[in-house]
């Protein structure tokens, strides 16, 4: 196979094979998968992607598809001598000709490109996350990327209507009608959202936009047990029709983020554990919540903050935004981004610290996420060499607590060796079936989801 005839077909313009160029786009965002690539192919149509794919195709040449490579999963990153084929060039984002509240995006365009189109009619875009400014609309897709919101507006899935899509022999899927209802055999949108680039490649999409809220609150509660942080999520969940996010973390994370990022310390470290929750609605947000259960801890809790300023709001967040990037400062983590039932998140919050200490005393586990969801992150810092032993007994109590061992990262290639303890095997077996049919030569993304699909 030669470069030479992939270049002879779309032009040099489209291709590089500079070394140092293809070193920014080999490497995974946490630094655990290291990949090489002979090129970076970097289409501007959905006829060159499916240009590219074809001739993938006859050629039996892998491929991983990517966006804006800050995927958590080792999905995007060639290991095996794949060719990357970057969207990052196919940006082009305009407000539905046909409708008001949807937008179409071509895939390279980032979630804060949507965002910001989005505001120029008082509008938002439901997913929301600290990687806004480089995960891209097609990366959100292919991982069904969740982020701040779910709570409110659901996971990707939620926010697509229509998808534009090239398949692994370079067929032309889709359709950006957007047309919510359109029960013309199997949803192509949810077929692909979350199928982390092993069944076609995302070339555009129809998203729902929503009305923008009139006035946010941000409230900072401190408080001293799990539990606590537990009820309290709970009793935001089922008392406001105005919550958005209900996010839990911990002193250790904040005591990093504060070294890191040099943030005020919050009532002097008193507290061990932080729920930061985000209301939004029509004006009087704050009225209507003095009025409900929380009024009462609103009066009385002696640890809270509230924030409805955006710059006041912006910096209550970064608390929570910045763990990813001040855990990452210190090492690569081994990371884990599992589902929990309410029911059993304390449980499980109460045992992390001593599942990964009796495997490694020296660990250092950091745990936050989005606790109405049940998602918790955990950023296990020197989880070396004990890293497979760890993932693996966390994932089987993830399991046994009937949770989920990927909760918005997908699989990728770190979780695909845990995939057999949350699907059965007719269930894998339907997804290689599946896999086969939109790729039958398997050159899309070999090694994600499953461990070997070649
Ligand atoms: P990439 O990393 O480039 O790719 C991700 C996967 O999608 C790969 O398997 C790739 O092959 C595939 N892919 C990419 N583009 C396409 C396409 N056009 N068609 C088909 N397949 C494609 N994620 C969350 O869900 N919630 C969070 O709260 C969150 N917070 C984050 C915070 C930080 C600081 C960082 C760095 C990441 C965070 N992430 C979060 C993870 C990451 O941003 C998401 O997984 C995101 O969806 C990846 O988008 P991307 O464009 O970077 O995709
Ligand atoms: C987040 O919610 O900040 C990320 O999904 C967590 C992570 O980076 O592990
Ligand atoms: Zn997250």
């Amino acid at each position: 196979m030669s470069i030479a005839e992939l270049k002879s077909l779309l032009g040099s313009g489209r291709i590089s094979e500079d070394e140092d160029i293809i070193k920014t786009y080999s490497d995974d965002w946490t630094g655990r998968y290291r990949g090489s690539a002979r090129a970076v192919i970097s289409p501007q149509s959905t006829d060159e992607v499916a240009e590219i794919l074809n001739w993938c195709s006859t050629n039996r040449v892998g491929v991983v598809p990517q966006g804006g490579n800050t995927g958590m999963v080792g999905g995007s990153t060639p290991l095996n001598g794949e060719l990357i084929i970057s969207l990052r060039k196919m940006k082009n984002v305009n407000f539905s000709d046909t409708n008001d509240n949807q937008i179409v995006a071509e895939a390279g365009a980032t979630l804060l490109e949507i965002q910001n189109l989005a505001l120029e009619r008082s509008m938002i875009y439901g997913v929301d996350f600290a990687a806004r400014d480089s995960a891209t609309i097609g990366g959100t897709i292919a991982t069904n990327a969740g982020g701040l919101n779910v709570l409110r507006y659901g996971t990707t899935r939620r926010q697509i209507i229509s998808v534009e899509a090239v398949t692994g022999t370079g067929e032309i899927i889709g359709n950006l009608n957007g047309l919510d209802k359109d029960n013309t055999g199997y949803h192509l949108p949810s077929l692909l959202c979350g199928s982390e680039g092993t069944l076609a490649i995302v070339t555009r999409a129809k998203l729902r936009l929503r009305p923008k809220p009139k006035e946010n609150v941000s409230i900072l509660f401190g408080l001293d047990t799990i539990q606590d942080a537990v009820n309290l999520t709970e009793a935001c969940v089922s008392t406001s029709t105005e919550i958005i996010a209900c996010e839990l973390f911990f002193q250790k994370g904040v005591d990093l983020v504060r070294e890191a990022y040099d943030l005020q310390p919050l009532w002097n470290n008193k507290n061990s554990i932080y729920l930061l929750c985000e209301f939004a609605g029509d004006l009087g947000v704050l009225d209507r919540l003095n009025e409900n259960v929380l009024g009462e801890m609103l009066r009385t809790h002696d640890s809270i903050l509230v924030a409805t300023s955006d710059r006041e709001r912006q910096r209550l967040w970064q608390y929570r935004e910045l763990h990813t990037l001040a855990i990452s400062n210190k090492g690569i983590p081994l990371k884990l981004d599992v589902t929990i039932p309410l029911g059993n998140l304390t449980h499980f919050l109460d045992s992390i610290a001593t599942i990964c200490g009796n495997i490694n005393p020296l660990s250092i586990p950091y745990v936050f996420g989005h606790s109405a969801d049940g998602n918790m992150h955990l950023n296990i810092l020197q989880s070396e060499p004990n890293v497979a032993e760890m993932e693996e007994e966390i994932l089987k109590f993830v399991v046994s607590l009937d949770g989920s061992i990927s909760a918005e990262h997908g699989i990728g290639r770190a979780k695909a060796p845990y995939l057999h303890l949350q699907r059965n095997e007719e269930e894998i077996r339907l997804f290689r079936e599946m896999k086969k049919a939109f790729d039958p030569k398997g050159i899309l993304n070999p090694d994600v989801i499953f461990p070997t699909s070649r």
